[in-house]
This record gives structure tokens, C-alpha cells and sequence, in this order.
């Protein structure tokens, strides 16, 4: 899709320049990685592009959104950067929580991903429900990616690597465990994890198991366990797409 970005003046790009530097600093004190990239998608995933609402317009910060089932424990994530916000009120709510999520991905070694400023905040949070769930079979995500949010199944095999980071808590999802050995690094390893099977102390959800059944899914999963820099190259555009659902849109 061709992108006909907002100017932003030469004070915001300068606070986003110097805001990157403190989420670089707040992550790896506190090694809290994961829950910000799942904050990232989690307010950029629900898009509905038919009737273009949702999507990362920093609304997941009410408490009517925090309180979606699936948004469970994602206050922690907004708590934790709400100090680094009251450094930076020109940016808006919607670049800060996607900016956060391009962070993570970069300062745990994963691919950088490009950052356009300029995305409003909205007033209003989407219905509940648009969030991918986790016992979802192929048919499931491609509604929810696809129909829903305009993502191709690259897309979607592509993103699904972001559980390459971080784990399930039984508190928040009612499952417990880390996908790969390493939760803290970005790489590939979700992938070969994923071919490996069922491994002692690592977790695969029901929607990660669906990437394997698939015909169109499977050789996706196999390319990018043999390749990290597919996989990275791929993730880039995929991320990139996410973040930017319904903005810009020329
Ligand atoms: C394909 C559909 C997806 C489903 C069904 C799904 C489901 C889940 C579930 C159940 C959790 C555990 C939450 C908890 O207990 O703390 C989780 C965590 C996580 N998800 Fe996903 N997810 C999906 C896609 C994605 C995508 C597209 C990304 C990012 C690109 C992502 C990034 C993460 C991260 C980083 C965590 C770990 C959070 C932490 O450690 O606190 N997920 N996901």
C-alpha cells in the first residue's frame, strides 16, 4: 500500500530521536522486552480495515481496553512507560506504543524495522474481541489477519516469530511457558523450535501448532528456521505493515 505520511516538525522528530534512547535504556533495565512488543501488536492488531477503526491510535492505554481479556497484564507495560511519556508530551500516545514495540525488537537483536511518526491519537477503543485467540485454527488467523486487518499469510507466519520473545503467564492467558530457550533474544529459534516439537520446559499455543498444518504456512515456518535473514527481512515489512494498519493510508 503507497503511504502518504503526515509531516511532523524538526521538535517532534528530535523528542522521537531522544525517546528512543530512554526505551532503549527502561528495556534493558528491566528486561522487559516482550511485554512491549506485546503491547505494540496488541494495540496495532485491532484494525478492521472495512470500517477502519482500531489499530495503533494509542487507545489501549484506557481502561476500557486494558480490561479486554486478551489485553490481560498489559498494564504493566503502560505503567512502566508512563514515566519515559511525561518526558515527551509532544509525541502522541500512538507513535510512543509503536515506537516502544520497534525498540524491543531491535535492542534484542532482531531486525530494525522503520519508524514513520505522525500517527493521531484516537478517542475512542475498539470493540472487543479482534485479537487473534490463542486455540485459533489457520482458518481463524486468516480472518483475523487477513479479512480483519489486511495481512497476507506471509504476514502472518512472518509475525507469529515475535513469541521468539517473552513467555505465557498462567495469570494472564491461563498458559505458562516461553517458546524458544533464550525469551530475552530475537532470532529464528521460535521457528526451529516450532519443527522440533514438544520440547521439556518450552510451550507451543494451539495457534503457533496451526503454522505447521497448514500447506500454504508450513514451508513459510521451514524457510525461516533455515534462514534468519528471511526471517528478518520478512518480519521487517510484516511489523512495519502492523504498525502502520490504517494510517498514512494515501
Ligand atoms: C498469531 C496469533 C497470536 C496469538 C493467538 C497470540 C497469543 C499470545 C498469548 C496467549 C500470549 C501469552 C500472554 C501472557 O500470558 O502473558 C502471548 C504473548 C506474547 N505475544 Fe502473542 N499471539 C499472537 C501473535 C503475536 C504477534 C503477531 C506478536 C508480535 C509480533 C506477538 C508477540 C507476543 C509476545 C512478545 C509475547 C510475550 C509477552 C510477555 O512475555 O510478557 N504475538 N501471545
Amino acid at each position: 500500500m503507497v503511504k502518504n505520511y503526515p509531516p511532523v516538525s524538526e521538535e517532534y522528530l528530535k523528542a522521537v530521536d531522544k525517546c528512543k534512547r530512554r526505551l532503549r535504556g527502561l528495556i534493558a533495565e528491566k528486561n522487559c522486552a516482550p511485554i512491549m512488543l506485546r503491547l505494540a501488536w496488541h494495540s496495532a492488531g485491532t484494525y478492521e480495515k472495512c470500517s477502519r477503526t482500531g489499530g495503533p491510535f494509542g487507545t489501549i492505554r484506557f481502561e476500557e481496553e486494558l480490561a479486554h481479556a486478551a489485553n490481560a497484564g498489559l498494564n504493566i507495560a503502560v505503567n512502566l512507560l508512563a514515566p519515559i511519556k511525561t518526558e515527551f508530551p509532544i509525541l502522541s500516545y500512538a507513535d510512543f506504543y509503536q515506537l516502544a514495540g520497534v525498540v524491543a525488537v531491535e535492542v534484542t537483536g532482531g531486525p530494525d524495522i522503520p519508524f514513520h511518526p505522525g500517527r493521531p491519537d484516537n478517542p475512542k477503543s475498539p470493540v472487543e474481541g479482534r485479537l487473534p485467540a490463542a486455540t485459533g485454527d489457520a482458518d481463524h488467523l486468516r480472518q483475523v489477519f487477513g479479512n480483519q486487518m489486511g495481512l497476507s499469510d506471509q504476514d502472518i507466519v512472518a509475525l507469529s516469530g515475535g513469541h521468539t520473545l517473552g513467555r505465557c503467564h498462567p495469570e494472564r492467558s491461563g498458559f505458562d511457558g516461553p517458546w524458544t530457550a533464550n525469551p530475552l533474544r530475537f532470532d529464528n529459534s521460535y521457528f526451529t523450535e516450532l519443527l522440533n516439537g514438544e520440547t521439556e520446559g518450552l510451550l507451543q499455543l494451539p495457534s503457533d501448532q496451526t503454522l505447521l498444518q497448514d500447506e500454504h504456512f508450513r514451508p513459510l515456518v521451514e524457510k525461516y528456521a533455515k534462514d534468519e535473514d528471511v526471517f528478518f527481512a520478512d518480519y521487517a515489512e510484516a511489523h512495519l505493515k502492523l504498525s502502520e494498519l490504517g494510517f498514512a493510508d494515501a
